[in-house]
């Protein structure tokens, strides 16, 4: 049975974009929204492009409201009847109510060499730190902001003279192959990590 796969952004979307262009073929997956928090968000015309359903969800009116604002994104998700959630750029924290609603089906790509560098500024923070390599992990997303079990990693060298912009444009070239990835083997009940 082909899993309905709903994807989360806020932005650009070119992690969006790799995962709805690998789910072709004999992939046991296939994207069936893209939603977006942001009415501006890049992501929505490329997902348009590419004959993807759309939704917003604009977070700005519900204010402090969490509930409020996911009780609207749940609404906007069933709507689609999603087996998987991929999180993809997606910049709102989500509360526990809604994560358990999910568990086990929503993963995240988060811009870090997990356990290291939670939350921000990933690749500052790295530089900051001296670090040799960085890169970017795919987890399962757990009331644990950025804690769930890991799915997948990919790692790229810190080079001399490296800032952030340029480090994190190394690592995202490995989130548009890592992502992919883990999404087809997760599809498939196969949650074996995978590290490249
Ligand atoms: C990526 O760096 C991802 O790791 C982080 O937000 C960025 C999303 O980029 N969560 P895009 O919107 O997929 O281009």
């Amino acid at each position: 049975m082909t899993k309905r796969v709903a994807l989360l952004i806020s932005g650009g979307g070119s992690n969006m974009v790799r995962l709805a262009e690998s789910m072709t073929g004999d992939h046991p997956a296939r994207p069936c929204l893209v939603l977006s928090n942001l009415p501006g968000a890049g992501g929505l015309a490329k997902a348009r492009a590419m004959g993807i359903p759309t939704a917003v969800v604009d977070h700005r009116p519900f204010g402090t409201d969490r509930a409020g604002f996911e009780a609207a994104l749940t609404e906007a998700l069933e709507a689609h009847a999603p087996d998987i959630l991929c999180l993809a750029g997606f910049m709102r924290i989500l509360t526990e109510t809604f994560i358990t609603r999910w568990q086990g089906r929503m993963l995240n790509i988060h811009p870090s060499l997990l356990p290291k560098y939670r939350g921000l500024h990933t690749h500052a923070r790295a530089l900051e730190a001296g670090d040799t390599e960085a890169g970017c992990t795919v987890h399962e997303v757990t009331a644990e902001l950025d804690g769930g079990p890991i799915l997948g990693q990919a790692r790229v060298p810190v080079l001399p003279g490296d800032t952030p912009d340029r480090l994190a444009a190394r690592v995202l070239e490995q989130e548009h192959r890592l992502y992919p990835m883990v999404l087809r083997r997760f599809a498939e009940g196969d949650r074996r990590r995978i590290d490249i």
